[in-house]
C-alpha cells in the first residue's frame, strides 16, 4: 500500500470514530471517551490532512470552520414556506383551538405532539445523498438567508445523516443558545467592552448570522430538530411523531422533552408541567407547541395566511417584576402619535435589564392607576416591548395627581405642544391617543426615515438614526424620496465617514432602485402594512401605480386585508404629502413588476368564490391553487364572479349564485380545470 492509501485509509478511519464521538457527546449528551482522547483524534486528523491535503473532503470533522469569511449571505428560496404559529394564551384559548380542528375533522381520532417552544432561530437544513447541503435561516418564510457555512460549525448538527439516505430531504429545527452559553458570552463581551446582547434568542441569531464563520464557531450554539420539510425520493411518514423517530435514527439532535398525547388533557398536562419547571430548563423556552400527529389530517387542514391550522403555540405567560416608575416621557411615532413610556429604575426581567416599558396610552394609565413614584409591576413577553402591568397599591406613600398628556406637554401659552416640533397636539374624537399633526415633524419624519432605510424596507445600510436625523436637521432630507438626491460630496464631508461608507450608502441607495415591490410597500409605513400585508398587496396590485388608486371595493375584496388596513391604505394615498412622494418615487424606482406569468395559466382572467368545505384542500389552499392558475379569488360573490366553487354544507352564497345566475362547479370540476398538481413540483408528500 503506498503511504498515500495508508493514509488516506486511516483519516477515513479517524473520521468515522469522531463523528461517532461526535453524536454521542453533542447529541446523545453520552461521551465514551474524555475530552483529551477525543482532542488526539482530531490532531491526529488535523496533521494527517495538513501533510497531504488532498485527503481533505468537505464533510471532515476538520473542515466545519474552514471556511472564509463572506461579504454577504447568499439568499435560499425554501421550497416549501417556513410557516409561523398562532398563539394560544390561556387554556380556554387553547380549547377553541381544538374545537375548531375537532370540527374541521369531524369524527376523526385526534392526537398531538407536545415539544418546547424554543425561543431561538428557526432554520432549515438540506441534506442530499446524505450530506448537509445548504442551511438557511427562515426569512420572510419564503426566501432566507444561506448560512451554511456558520451552522456547519454546530457540532450537534450532523454534516453526514447516519445510515443509509438517498435523494435530498429538508429538516427544520431551531438553532439556540442555552442560557450558562449566553451568560459566558455576555461576561466575555463586557470585558472586551463590547454591546451585551439582550437575550438568549439575539445572541443566538446574531451569531448565525456572522458574516465569519470562525466568530460563530466560538458561540456555544446547539440545535434541535422539530420537523420534517419535505422528502424528494422517499415516502413520508403517516405521523410527525414517527417524522421526529426518522429523523432521530438518521442522528439529528431532538428535545428529548417531546410527548405525545392523545388527549387534549394530556396537552394541558405538558403544558402545566412545563409551565412550573420552565424555569429550571437549560434553554429559554417561551411555550409549548401543539401539533396535530397525522400528517394527513395537517396537509388537510392547511393553514391560514401563514399560521398552520394544525399547530399551535400555546404560550406561558410573561416573565414579570416590580420596580420603581422613575417619570413618564413622551415619544413621537411614525404616524405622529405621542406614545407615553415609563422610565424605570432599571430591573432584570428573564435575564434581560429593562429601563423603559410601553404604557400604550393615557386612558391606559389611568385606567390601571399608574402613578409617577409608584413601585409598578413590569412583564416581559418574549419579543415584545416590556409592558408595565400596574402599581404595587400597598407600597405607594404619596398619591400624585392622574397622569395627564395635556398636562405634561402644556406649554406658557396654555396649550399641549409635540415635545419634537412644539406644533400644539391634538386627541381625535373617539381614539385613545394623541398626535402631533405636523407631518413633517422631525420625530416622525425620523421615525419613517429610518422605517424606509430598514432591512425589510429599501435596506438601504449605513443610514442609522444618526445620520438620518443630522440629514433632517440641516434640511438635506425632508422625506424619503430626498434620499435618493443625495450626492457623494453631501455625504463626505462629514465627520467619522470614510470614503467607503459614503461610497456603501450611495451605492445602497441606488441598488434599492430595484428592491421588490413587496420591500417598497413595507417601506412606505403605511399604517398596519406589515411585511405580510406588504407581500398580499404587491401581488394583488402588481406595482405601486395600481395600489395608490385602490378603490375601496376592491381592498375589501382581498383575503387577509379588513377594514382597518384598507381604511388606512386609502388615508395614506389620499394625502396630497403622501401622493407627491410616491409621485417622485415612481419615477425614480425600477421596482421590478410582479411577474405577470402568475396572472397566465387556465384560469386566466376568471373569478372564483370558495363556499362550503372542500375535501381535498382548505379554502386557502383552493384560493392558492386557483391564484396559481391565473384566476382570481373573492371572499364573497360579486358581479364578476364567474364560478362559484360549491363545497359541504354550503349556505347562503349557492342560493344567492342559483339566484344571480352564476354556474356553480364542484371541487372535482375545479380540480379538473386547475393545472395537473405534479407539473414539474418535487413530489413532497407521497
Ligand atoms: S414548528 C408550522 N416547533 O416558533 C410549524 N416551531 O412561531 C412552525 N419554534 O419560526 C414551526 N420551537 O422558530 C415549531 N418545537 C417547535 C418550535 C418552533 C420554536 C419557533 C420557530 C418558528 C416559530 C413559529
Amino acid at each position: 500500500m503506498t503511504e498515500l492509501l495508508q493514509a488516506q485509509a486511516r483519516a477515513q478511519e479517524l473520521r468515522r470514530q469522531i463523528e461517532h464521538h461526535n453524536y454521542q457527546y453533542y447529541v446523545l449528551d453520552a461521551p465514551e471517551i474524555s475530552d483529551q482522547e477525543y482532542d488526539a483524534l482530531l490532531r491526529e486528523l488535523q496533521e494527517l490532512e495538513n501533510e497531504h491535503p488532498a485527503l481533505v473532503t468537505p464533510d471532515s470533522p476538520t473542515q466545519r470552520v474552514g471556511a472564509e469569511p463572506l461579504k454577504a449571505f447568499g439568499v435560499v428560496k425554501h421550497r416549501r414556506p417556513l410557516l409561523s404559529l398562532g398563539n394560544a394564551f390561556t387554556k380556554d384559548e387553547l380549547r377553541e383551538w381544538h374545537r375548531k380542528v375537532a370540527k374541521l375533522l369531524p369524527g376523526e381520532n385526534l392526537s398531538f405532539v407536545c415539544e418546547h417552544k424554543m425561543d431561538g432561530l428557526a432554520i432549515a437544513l438540506t441534506y442530499k445523498d446524505g450530506q448537509f447541503a445548504v442551511g438557511a435561516t427562515r426569512g420572510d418564510g419564503e426566501e432566507g438567508e444561506n448560512v451554511t457555512q456558520n451552522l456547519r460549525t454546530i457540532r450537534s448538527l450532523p454534516l453526514k445523516v447516519r445510515g443509509e439516505a438517498s435523494g435530498a430531504f429538508e429538516v427544520r429545527g431551531e438553532v439556540f443558545l442555552p442560557i450558562s452559553g449566553f451568560e459566558k458570552l455576555n461576561k466575555e463581551r463586557e470585558k472586551d467592552g463590547l454591546p451585551l446582547f439582550a437575550n438568549p434568542r439575539n445572541a443566538a441569531a446574531g451569531s448565525v448570522r456572522q458574516l465569519d464563520p470562525k466568530v460563530t464557531a466560538k458561540r456555544p450554539l446547539d440545535i434541535y430538530i422539530y420537523m420534517l420539510g419535505w422528502v424528494e425520493n422517499g415516502e413520508m411518514p403517516q405521523t410527525h411523531w414517527e417524522a421526529l423517530e426518522l429523523m432521530k435514527k438518521w442522528g439529528f439532535k431532538e428535545n428529548p422533552h417531546n410527548h405525545k398525547c392523545d388527549s387534549l388533557e394530556e396537552v394541558e398536562k405538558y403544558y402545566d408541567e412545563w409551565y412550573e419547571r420552565r424555569d429550571k430548563l437549560p434553554y429559554e423556552a417561551d411555550g409549548i407547541v401543539v401539533k396535530l400527529n397525522s400528517l394527513d389530517q395537517q396537509q388537510r387542514l392547511g393553514s391560514v395566511g401563514r399560521e398552520p391550522r394544525w399547530a399551535i403555540a400555546f404560550k406561558f405567560p410573561a416573565h414579570q417584576a416590580t420596580t420603581q416608575l422613575k417619570d413618564i416621557g413622551i415619544s413621537v411615532g411614525r404616524t405622529g402619535t405621542l406614545n407615553p413610556y415609563a422610565i424605570l429604575e432599571p430591573v432584570y426581567v428573564g435575564g434581560v435589564v429593562i429601563r423603559q416599558a410601553t404604557l400604550h396610552n393615557e386612558d391606559d394609565i389611568r385606567r390601571k392607576d399608574i402613578r409617577l413614584g409608584d413601585t409598578v409591576v413590569i412583564q416581559r413577553a418574549g419579543d415584545v416591548i416590556p409592558q408595565v402591568v400596574g402599581p404595587v397599591l400597598e407600597k405607594r406613600k404619596d398619591k400624585p395627581p392622574e397622569f395627564s398628556i395635556e398636562e405634561k406637554l402644556r406649554g406658557r401659552d396654555g396649550k399641549a405642544h409635540c415635545p419634537v416640533c412644539g406644533t400644539e397636539i391634538y386627541r381625535p374624537e373617539g381614539e385613545v391617543m394623541y398626535y402631533c399633526p405636523n407631518s413633517s415633524c422631525p420625530a416622525q419624519l425620523q421615525e419613517s426615515i429610518e422605517h424606509f432605510v430598514s432591512k425589510p424596507g429599501m435596506d438601504i445600510r449605513g443610514i442609522g438614526e444618526k445620520l438620518s436625523a443630522a440629514f433632517l436637521s440641516e434640511g438635506l432630507v425632508r422625506n424619503v424620496a430626498d434620499l435618493y438626491d443625495l450626492k457623494v460630496e453631501q455625504l463626505a464631508t462629514r465627520e467619522g465617514m470614510g470614503e467607503k461608507s459614503v461610497r456603501n450608502i450611495i451605492d445602497a441607495i441606488a441598488k434599492s432602485k430595484k428592491r421588490p415591490l413587496p420591500n417598497v410597500i413595507f417601506a412606505l409605513g403605511i399604517r398596519h402594512i406589515g411585511e405580510e400585508n406588504a407581500v398580499l398587496l404587491a401581488h394583488e396590485f402588481s406595482n405601486l401605480k395600481a395600489l395608490s388608486e385602490a378603490k375601496e371595493e376592491r381592498l375589501d375584496a382581498i383575503p387577509g386585508i379588513g377594514d382597518k388596513i384598507g381604511e388606512s391604505i386609502l388615508a395614506y394615498f389620499n394625502s396630497p404629502d403622501n401622493c407627491t412622494i410616491i409621485q417622485r418615487l415612481m419615477k425614480i424606482l425600477d421596482t421590478p413588476e410582479i411577474p405577470a406569468a402568475r396572472k397566465a395559466g387556465p384560469l386566466a382572467g376568471e373569478e372564483f368564490v370558495v363556499t362550503g368545505t372542500l375535501r381535498s384542500m382548505s379554502r386557502d389552499q383552493a384560493w392558492e391553487k386557483i391564484r396559481a392558475a391565473g384566476g382570481t379569488t373573492k371572499p364573497n360573490l360579486t358581479k364578476n364572479t364567474r364560478y362559484l366553487v360549491v363545497g359541504g354544507d354550503a349556505g347562503s352564497k349557492l342560493d344567492k349564485a342559483r339566484a344571480a345566475g352564476i354556474e356553480t362547479i364542484t371541487e372535482e370540476q375545479l380540480l379538473r380545470m386547475l393545472n395537473p398538481p405534479s407539473s414539474g413540483q418535487p413530489r413532497l408528500f407521497s
